[in-house]
């Protein structure tokens, strides 16, 4: 059996590609919060993303490749760990499990539901496509208005919401993971780590919460010719 196809080789892969994972989800937040500061500068941070074709299209490739082995691991270890788990020992095995620790898969699946999700409604405008063919007034792809008009549905807004909460929960036992399966173990620092792995998924739940909210609550708004 090689590294990678024993249980610690794929705990290391699940570790290493979820903290790639966690590296884009901060990196997107850092982005879309330029959503505060308004159509002309959110637009042009789009624009120039999509100004650079062969990194976005290697980036989109490594993040699929990333995502994908991620989730194809989750699903090798749950079944290797059903296998070796009778039924009659299921329930005491998890009576000292977190919340967040027990719901992993079932929170996983929540995320690549979101994430087809928003794929199909703000990268391929099949979700709302009144609004995805808008244009700013300096030519440029309006995703700034797209967004607004996006969150200003209640039921989009509060799906998001949801989905990030889950998000966030996922990322709270994820965090603990990584520790344990790296082996990090330290009596003051492995404390320490733990709480900034709670702030990480509370800073993401808020983060990414604060946009559909900002929104609904008007804080956000359409520019006057949108
Ligand atoms: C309130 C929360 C979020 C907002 C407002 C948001 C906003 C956006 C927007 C506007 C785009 C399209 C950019 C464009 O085509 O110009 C996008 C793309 C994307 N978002 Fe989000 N996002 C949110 C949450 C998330 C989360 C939580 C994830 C991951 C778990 C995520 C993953 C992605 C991915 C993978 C893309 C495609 C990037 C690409 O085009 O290659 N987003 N997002």
């Amino acid at each position: 059996m090689s590294f990678f196809t024993s249980t610690i080789g794929r705990k290391f892969i699940m570790a290493t590609t979820g903290l790639l994972l966690m590296g884009f989800i901060l990196g997107h937040l850092l982005g879309n919060f330029q959503v505060f500061l308004g159509q002309d500068a959110f637009n042009s941070y789009a624009a120039l993303i999509k100004s650079m074709p062969a990194p976005l299209w290697a980036a989109r490739a490594g993040l699929l490749v990333i995502f994908v082995t991620h989730l194809a691991t989750a699903l090798s270890l749950t079944r290797t760990n059903r296998l070796a788990r009778p039924e009659a020992y299921k329930k005491p095995a998890t009576v000292q499990a977190s919340p967040s620790s027990l719901y992993m898969m079932e929170t996983g699946i929540v995320i690549l539901l979101f994430v087809i999700f928003h794929l199909a409604h703000f990268t391929l405008g099949y979700l709302q496509p009144e609004f995805f063919h808008l244009i700013d007034p300096q030519g440029r792809h309006d995703v700034f208005s797209m967004l607004v008009h996006g969150f200003q549905n209640g039921a989009f807004a509060a799906a998001y919401l949801f989905c990030v909460l889950v998000l966030s929960v996922h990322l709270h036992h994820a965090f603990q993971s990584v520790l344990q399966t790296l082996g990090f173990n330290h009596s003051v620092y492995t404390p320490l780590l733990r709480k900034v792995g709670a702030g990480f998924a509370m800073f993401v739940f808020l983060g990414y919460g604060s946009i559909p909210l900002a929104v609904l609550c008007g804080f956000v708004t359409l520019p006057f010719a949108a």
